[in-house]
C-alpha cells in the first residue's frame, strides 16, 4: 500500500494520477456524507479491480447473529451492522459497444479531489480503452446538507480520438451484500421495483429489522452542454434496475449524463409512502437542477466552517488534517436527529458496524458542542436518555436489580450489540461516560434544565449500577470493583481499575449532588423522577457508602494511582526498547503475550487524569504521565490526542505536538495501514479537542467560566479556531508573538485567559 500519496492542500484532499494499489484507501478516504446517509467514494462506472463497495443510511441496521465457538449466558445475541445500502451512484457505460471498465483501461491525468470547503468530490482522467478509443472524463458527486436525502452526480465523457456512440447505462442495484456478514447472509429483501421516464425506485426492506428504503434515481443528458433526451430503453432484474441511452457523438464533444439519487426510510415515512417520496426528491433534484444544488451545497458548508474552521498558518499538511478531520465529523453527523449517532467509522466502512460507543460521550461531545448549536449535543445526550430502558434491561439481564441500568458498549438502539465478549462486555466504564457527556454539556452550555428534565433519571440508574456492581472488601475494608477491562483493552478481567472505580465513585457523588439543587430548584421534577424511581434518601446514603469508601490502587514508592491491582508486579520496559518490527503489537504478538505485558493501548489512568484534570494537581498530572506514557503503544487511535492535550497541560509543547501528529493525519498519512477499512471518525473528534483543549488550553470547569490557556508549537506560525460558547461566536488566534479574542456576537463576553479575566465587547477584537 503506497503511503503518503494524498496531495498537501489547505482545502482538498487531492490524488493525482491513478495507482489500482490505492482505490480502497482513497474510497475511504473522499467518502461523502450528510450526517444522514453517506458513501465510499466508490466509482459510478465499472470497476473490475479491487474496491470496497459502501453506501450507508443512518439508523438502517441489521441484527447479525453474533459468531461465537461457545455460548455462554449473557452474550448479546446479535451484532449490529449499518447495512451496505442498495447503489444508486452506479452508470455502465459504453463506448461503440465496448464496456468501460476502468481497471482495463490506460489511465492518464488522473486527479481526484475531496473539496472540504464546499463538500463535492470530483474526478478528472484520460482513459484509453482495449478497443483504441480514448476519453476525456469529468465527475463531480456530492450528497446533499440542505435536501439530506438526496445525492447528485455530474459525469461527462469527451470523444478524444473517435466519432461514433456513448451508451450510459445508468442503473439501481439492490443485490449489495455487507462484507463484514458475519454469515454470508443477504441482508435486503426486494420488494418492488417501479419503472418510469427517466427516473425508478426500488423499494427495498431489511431482514429481521424490516427497516422499509426507497431508493431512487433520475437522469438527464447535455451534449456539450445542450440539454438533450436520448431514447430510454429499460432492463429490469430481480434486484436491479436499468436503463440504457445512446448519445451519438463526434470527436470533440462532450456527452454528460446527470444522475440524481435518494434514499428514503420508514425511520422517516410511513411504507406505504417510499416510493413517491423518493420519486418526488429526484424529480425536484432536476428541477433545481445540478449547478443550484451545487452552489447551495457550498453555501451549506460555508456556514459549517464558519463556526467549526481551525486555521493552522505554516504548516499545509497540519492545515489539511485539521480540515478533514473537522469535515469528516460533520459528514457524519450533523445533530438534526436525535435517533442517529457517530459510528466509530462514520459513514466510511463497516467496521464496528456503524454502531454507537462510549466515544460519543468521551471524544465527540466536546466537538459538536463548541462548533455548533447546543440543541445539537444535546441531541447526543437524549438519544441515551431514550435508550434508558434498554440500558435498564442490559442490567437486568446480567442480573442487576431495582432500576439499574449497564448502557451498552456497542449499540443500536439501546441494546448491547458488540462481537467480542471478554473485552467489549467488561467495559463498563462506558457507563461512567454517559454521565460524564451530560456534566460536560451542563457545564458548557449552563443548561441544568436538562439534568432535571432527562438527564437525572440516566444518572440515577447508573449510580444503582455501581452501587450494586461494586463489593465491599473486608480485607480492604473498602469497596472494590472487580472483573473489569478498563479503557485499555490490552488487560482483560482485571480488579481495581483506576478508572473505572474514579468514575464509579465520581458519578454517585455527582448524581447526589445534582438530586439535591434539582430537589431544591425543580421541584415538580424532582417529585416526578422520585415516583417514577422510587428513590428514598436512604438508598441515596448506601450510595454513598461506596463512594466514600471506594478503594484505588496506589503504590507509595513511586507515588502513582496503578492502573489496577498487581499492575507493578508486570516487567516494566518502555516502549522505545521494543525493537520496531515487533510493533504494533496487537499484529506482531499473540494475545496471551500482550495481557500480561506491561503496555498499554490507551490512556487508561491518564484517561482519568484527563476527563478530571481539575481534581488532580499538574504535579500529580506530570507523575503519572512519566509513569504511563513511556509504556503506552497507542494502538488505539483514541490514545494519542489524550496525551497530546495532557501534554499541553503540563507545558510540553514538543511532546504534545509529537502525539498530535500522531493523531491528525492518522487517516491521511495512513499510519495504521488500514484506511482501506474506513477513517477512524470518533478520534478525529479528539484531534479536535487536542488543539482546541490541548493547544488552546479551553477549559469549562463546574463554574461554567470559559477559560484558556493558549500556546502554539514551534512548527507552526500561528493558529486559529472558533467556537459557539452559549451562542456567542469566540475566534481565538494565538501567533508565536500574540494571542488575540474576537467576541463576533451582540453582548460583551467575559473569560479567564492564564487566569486573568478578561472582557470582549461585541464584534471587538483583544489582544492578550
Ligand atoms: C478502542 C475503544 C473504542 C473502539 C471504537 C477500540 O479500539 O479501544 O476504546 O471504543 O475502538 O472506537
Amino acid at each position: 500500500m503506497n503511503k503518503n500519496y494524498i496531495i498537501p492542500n489547505e482545502w482538498s484532499i487531492i490524488e493525482d494520477g491513478f495507482d489500482a494499489e490505492n482505490v480502497e484507501a482513497s474510497e475511504s478516504l473522499f467518502s461523502i456524507g450528510n450526517g444522514s446517509m453517506g458513501q465510499r467514494a466508490n466509482f459510478e462506472e465499472d470497476y473490475s479491480g479491487k474496491t470496497f463497495q459502501g453506501s450507508y443510511i443512518g439508523g438502517i441496521y441489521y441484527p447479525d447473529k453474533t459468531r461465537v465457538g461457545w455460548w455462554k449466558n449473557g452474550y448479546p445475541e446479535y451484532f449490529a451492522k449499518v447495512l451496505n445500502a442498495l447503489n444508486w451512484i452506479g452508470i455502465h457505460i459504453q463506448i461503440n459497444q465496448t464496456n468501460f471498465d476502468l481497471n482495463t483501461c490506460e489511465i492518464s491525468n488522473f486527479k481526484r479531489e475531496l473539496n472540504m470547503k464546499g463538500g463535492w468530490l470530483s474526478r478528472s482522467f484520460n482513459a484509453v480503452l482495449p478497443s483504441g478509443e480514448e476519453i476525456e472524463v469529468a465527475t463531480k458527486r456530492f450528497i446533499s446538507v440542505k435536501y439530506n436525502e438526496t445525492g447528485a452526480i455530474q459525469y461527462s465523457i469527451k470523444a478524444v480520438n473517435f466519432s461514433g456512440e456513448i451508451t450510459f447505462s445508468p442503473y439501481l442495484d439492490a443485490g449489495i451484500e455487507n462484507e463484514d456478514s458475519n454469515y454470508n447472509e443477504y441482508f435486503w429483501e426486494t420488494i418492488q421495483i417501479i419503472e418510469g421516464e427517466n427516473q425508478g425506485c426500488i423499494l427495498s426492506k431489511t431482514l429481521k429489522t424490516e427497516f422499509h428504503v426507497g431508493t431512487s434515481m433520475r437522469v438527464s443528458f447535455a451534449m456539450d452542454n445542450q440539454e438533450v433526451q436520448p431514447r430510454q430503453e429499460i432492463a429490469i432484474q430481480e434486484k436491479s434496475l436499468t436503463y440504457f441511452y445512446k448519445l451519438s457523438v463526434l470527436k470533440g464533444e462532450t456527452a454528460t449524463i446527470y444522475k440524481y439519487g435518494s434514499y428514503v426510510s420508514s425511520l422517516n415515512y410511513k411504507n406505504e409512502e417510499l416510493i413517491d417520496a423518493a420519486i418526488n426528491n429526484v424529480s425536484k433534484a432536476k428541477e433545481i437542477g445540478f449547478e443550484t444544488l451545487l452552489k447551495e451545497q457550498i453555501k451549506s458548508w460555508n456556514e459549517i466552517w464558519h463556526t467549526a474552521d481551525i486555521v493552522i498558518d505554516g504548516d499545509v499538511k497540519a492545515q489539511q488534517g485539521i480540515r478533514f478531520n473537522i469535515f469528516q465529523l460533520n459528514q457524519t453527523y450533523m445533530g438534526t436527529d436525535a435517533r442517529l449517532n457517530i459510528g466509530p467509522k462514520g459513514f466510511t466502512g463497516e467496521k464496528y458496524g456503524g454502531s454507537t460507543y462510549w466515544d460519543t460521550e468521551a471524544y465527540c461531545i466536546p466537538f459538536y458542542m463548541a462548533t455548533k448549536d447546543a440543541s445539537v449535543a444535546k441531541n447526543l445526550l437524549l438519544y441515551r436518555y431514550n435508550q434508558l430502558g434498554k440500558a435498564i434491561e442490559n442490567a437486568e439481564k446480567l442480573g442487576f436489580k431495582n432500576g439499574a441500568a449497564l448502557y451498552p458498549m456497542v449499540t443500536m438502539n439501546g441494546e448491547e450489540c458488540h462481537n467480542e465478549w471478554e473485552i467489549t462486555f467488561e467495559e463498563i466504564h462506558r457507563n461512567g461516560a454517559m454521565v460524564y457527556g451530560i456534566y460536560n454539556y451542563v457545564n458548557f452550555t449552563q443548561d441544568f434544565e436538562y439534568i432535571a428534565k432527562n438527564g437525572l433519571e440516566v444518572m440515577i440508574a447508573i449510580a444503582r449500577f455501581w452501587h450494586q456492581r461494586a463489593n465491599y472488601s473486608a480485607a480492604k475494608d473498602q469497596y472494590v470493583i472487580l472483573g473489569v477491562t478498563g479503557p485499555n483493552e490490552y488487560e482483560n478481567n482485571i480488579n481495581n481499575n483506576f478508572y473505572t472505580n474514579y468514575l464509579a465513585k465520581w458519578c454517585i457523588e455527582y448524581t447526589v449532588e445534582c438530586l439535591n439543587k434539582v430537589k431544591h430548584e425543580f421541584v415538580e421534577d424532582f417529585e416526578r423522577i422520585v415516583e417514577k424511581t422510587n428513590l428514598t434518601a436512604e438508598e441515596t446514603y448506601k450510595w454513598l457508602e461506596v463512594a466514600d469508601n471506594m478503594y484505588f490502587p496506589f503504590d507509595e514508592e513511586k507515588n502513582v494511582f496503578l492502573q489496577q491491582d498487581g499492575f507493578l508486579d508486570k516487567e516494566i520496559i518502555p516502549v522505545a526498547q521494543l525493537p520496531k518490527s515487533e510493533r504494533p503489537i496487537n499484529q506482531k504478538w499473540s494475545w496471551d503475550r500482550i495481557l500480561r505485558s506491561c503496555y498499554i493501548k490507551q490512556a487508561d489512568v491518564l484517561q482519568g487524569m484527563f476527563l478530571f484534570e481539575n481534581k488532580f494537581s499538574p504535579e500529580e498530572i506530570e507523575r503519572h504521565f512519566d509513569f504511563y506514557e513511556p509504556i503506552t503503544v497507542h494502538e488505539s487511535s483514541l490514545s494519542p490526542c489524550i496525551h497530546s492535550i495532557l501534554a499541553s497541560s503540563i507545558d510540553r509543547i514538543p511532546k504534545a505536538y509529537e502525539q498530535y501528529l500522531r493523531t491528525a493525519r492518522l487517516d491521511l498519512d495512513d499510519y495504521n495501514h488500514e484506511v482501506h477499512e474506513g477513517c477512524h471518525i470518533t478520534s478525529m473528534a479528539g484531534t479536535w479537542m487536542a488543539v482546541v483543549q490541548g493547544f488552546g488550553g479551553m477549559r469549562v470547569w463546574e463554574d461554567g467560566i470559559l477559560n484558556f490557556n493558549p500556546q502554539i508549537p514551534k512548527e507552526w506560525k500561528s493558529y486559529s479556531f472558533t467556537i459557539n460558547f452559549r451562542g456567542t461566536i469566540i475566534k481565538v488566534y494565538k501567533s508565536q508573538k500574540d494571542c488575540k479574542f474576537f467576541n463576533e456576537s451582540e453582548k460583551e463576553i467575559s473569560l479567564f485567559v492564564n487566569n486573568k479575566k478578561i472582557s470582549i465587547p461585541s464584534n471587538k477584537l483583544v489582544t492578550v
